[in-house]
């Protein structure tokens, strides 16, 4: 009995370790804010819209679900825009990123969408709930 309760308490602890790892999320879970996915458009109309119109990453989105929101990530910032590759700072990536994620009619949320601690690793791109 008394090995028992050890052997519950162990599996407990357990879980609680695992409760560490970051929860993994999808792009379903207001991963961005309004107010980021509003910055976002205004920079996706000075450096996107020439060659992307605002319905492109609708059907780009779809093919890219199962994958990581991160991957999606760099290679945007690597090699985009196209004329200018890598030109913006990361956060104005991120806010594209929330934009883009809007135009398919993902909420926005609370928490701010960050290229931090490999937090876009984290967040699959999934079909819309
Ligand atoms: C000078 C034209 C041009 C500009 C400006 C441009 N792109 Fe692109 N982009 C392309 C071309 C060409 C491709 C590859 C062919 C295609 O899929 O249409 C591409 C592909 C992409 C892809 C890959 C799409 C996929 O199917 O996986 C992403 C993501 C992307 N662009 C994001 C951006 C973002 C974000 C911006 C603004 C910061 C931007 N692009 C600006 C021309 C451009």
């Amino acid at each position: 009995m008394r090995f028992a309760v050890r052997l519950l308490t162990t599996v407990l602890g357990l879980g609680a370790a695992s409760a560490a790892i970051p929860e993994s999320l999808t792009v379903n879970d207001r991963v961005f804010t309004k107010d980021q996915a509003e910055n976002g458009e205004a920079l996706y109309e000075v450096n996107c819209i020439a060659c992307h119109d605002k319905k492109y990453f609708r059907p780009v989105l779809k093919a890219w679900e199962g994958q990581p929101l991160g991957v999606l990530f760099n290679v945007m910032s690597a090699s985009m825009p196209q004329s200018n590759p890598g030109a913006l700072p990361d956060k104005d990536y991120v806010d594209i990123l929330a934009y883009i994620l809007s135009q398919s009619r993902y909420p926005a949320g609370d928490s701010e969408l960050s290229v931090e601690n490999g937090a876009l690793d984290n967040i699959t791109i999934a079909a819309r709930d």
